[in-house]
């Protein structure tokens, strides 16, 4: 006989509302008087009064919150069919028109997902690296202006400029240069986007479904101007494939391989599917990025022998008078900067919170689901707790090493910054390629003078679908001249 399933539910399961939890208020739950751009913190400091596994009402129903690292991988990994991501979050996504592979299911996520998988692999990023060094250039001389003037730049500003650039560059073939031509407002519109999500994700009632409040109609033109940048981008790439039929067969970059596939019989992915994914990705690989990236910067500022060893090891990667890396092989290296990256995002990941709903009934932890069933799980919570290693809260990328200790590897293996599973995040290894080329260029030219707040406290954490640091200041310095040409 075989053994049964690890989350096939027993008559020994506790029911959910025999869990300890905070006590819900009518229709609104447990979410009256919870600032929602620090909901994290408030369920992390729940875990820590009621334990791993307990109760949270985001609404009249309860939710399990589950803060224990094995199960939460496992949540990860029993998808699409055991779970899916929460109903009401994909309904507010799929309503405002980005219907992607995000917020797809079933039969309909795997077709996208594969597309998607295909269009981020690294064959793709080597054919697409010459691009991302030019985008690089240009914020090189962002950087060297900075450097020159004195001047503190906004540093989630510049970088989601970065990484708005990478996307469209590799993604849709177009080279947009938001990060010299700032006037390109779509910057401006994409922020808007995340936090009315979150809102209306976590609404008791869904308001502007019934009433559009001038919020709504706001929020409404920002969207339609995104709206209109994805189906520029769409034309664009409907021109190039027009003058260049072989494009069906060899599509260049995502957003020509939606078309082919739109285009197909039986295809299956409609127009709409198209700009959902176009929109989808670009969302999803810009705050992302620039934010683990801006956590990053300001815990290498605040631990100077990390910050060292990073600037040691781009110059001895790179030969005397090159700026930043050149080569493929060179860029995907970087084995410090690299643990500088993992343990930067096992602190301060942009998903420290994931939302699920059961499938079909389950048991989790001993605690029985039925279907529907909402799962909150605080995937940060693991990754730092204090009983796999006694200085878990602290930024030490050694702990990466291949010779790291037991308790450390627990640590590393606890940390999911991407998910887990078979959703785990596709621009990955963009994302890791993008951080190394900033990080490498900025430790080959400049002195970080500060990477701050203004007032020097700690940047605080804010979620808008993803957790960014709030208020970080940029100042940079040239490094010298004779510093960069001696190479040792
Ligand atoms: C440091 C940067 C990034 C981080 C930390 C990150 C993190 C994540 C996480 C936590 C998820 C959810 C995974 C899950 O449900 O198990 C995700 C999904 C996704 N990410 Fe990323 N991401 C990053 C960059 C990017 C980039 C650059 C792109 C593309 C340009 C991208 C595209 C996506 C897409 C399309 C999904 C949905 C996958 C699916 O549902 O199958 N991400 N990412």
């Amino acid at each position: 006989m075989s053994a049964p399933h690890p989350l096939a539910s027993s008559s020994a399961d506790r029911p959910l509302a025999s869990l300890p939890g905070p006590r819900p208020l009518p229709l609104i739950g447990n979410l009256a008087g919870v600032e929602l751009d620090s909901i994290h913190l408030h369920l992390e400091r729940l875990a820590a009064q009621y334990g791993p596994l307990y109760r949270f009402h985001m609404g009249p129903d309860a939710a399990l919150v589950v803060a224990r690292g094995e199960l939460i991988q496992e949540i990860h990994r029993e998808r699409p069919e055991g779970f899916s991501r929460l109903l009401g979050m994909q309904r507010v996504i799929n309503e405002i028109g980005i219907q992607g592979v995000f917020s797809a299911e079933g039969a309909d996520w795997r077709r996208q997902r594969k597309l998607v998988m295909s269009a981020f692999d690294p064959g793709h990023l080597k054919r697409y690296f010459l691009a991302l060094v030019r985008v690089t250039e240009q914020l090189r001389l962002c950087l060297d202006e900075a450097a020159a003037s004195g001047q503190a730049l906004d540093l989630q500003t510049l970088l989601m400029r970065y990484t708005v650039d990478v996307t469209t560059g590799l993604a849709f073939g177009i080279e947009m240069n938001t990060l010299r031509e700032p006037d390109q407002a779509l910057q401006g519109h994409l922020d808007k986007v995340f936090p009315m999500v979150m809102r209306r994700i976590f609404a008791p009632i869904p308001l502007w479904r019934y009433v559009r409040l001038p919020s709504d109609r706001e929020f409404d033109r920002h969207l339609a101007k995104v709206h209109e940048a994805g189906h520029r981008f769409i034309a664009g790439a409907r021109e190039r494939m027009a003058s260049d039929p072989g494009l069906r067969e060899r599509p260049n970059n995502l957003l020509e391989a939606l078309l082919a596939a739109r285009d197909e019989s039986g295809g299956g992915l409609g127009d709409a599917g198209v700009l959902g994914n176009v929109l989808t990705v670009l969302l999803a690989g810009e705050d992302t990025t620039a934010n683990s990236l801006g956590w990053m910067l300001h815990l290498l500022h605040t631990h100077p022998a990390e910050w060292q060893a990073v600037v040691d090891e781009v110059d001895a990667a790179l030969a005397p008078g090159e700026d930043m890396p050149r080569e493929f092989d060179t860029a995907r290296g970087f084995e410090t900067i690299e643990a500088c990256i993992n343990e930067a995002m096992r602190l301060k990941p942009v998903a420290p919170v994931s939302l699920f709903e059961a499938n079909k009934a389950l048991s989790i932890g001993g605690v029985a689901l039925k279907k529907g069933a909402q799962v909150i799980a605080l995937n940060r919570l693991a990754a730092v707790n204090p009983e796999l290693a006694g200085d878990a809260a602290q930024f030490r990328p050694q702990r990466w090493r291949a010779s790291a200790s037991a308790a450390d590897h627990s640590l590393t293996k606890a940390s999911i910054p991407f998910g887990a599973g078979p959703r785990l995040c596709p621009g990955r290894y963009l994302a890791m390629l993008e951080m190394k080329m900033v990080l490498a260029t900025i430790a080959r030219n400049y002195e970080l003078i500060s990477v701050a707040t203004e007032d020097g406290t700690p940047p605080r954490e804010r979620v808008a679908f993803t957790m960014f640091p709030v208020g970080l200041k940029l100042r940079v310095a040239s490094r010298a001249h004779a510093d960069l040409h001696s190479n040792g």
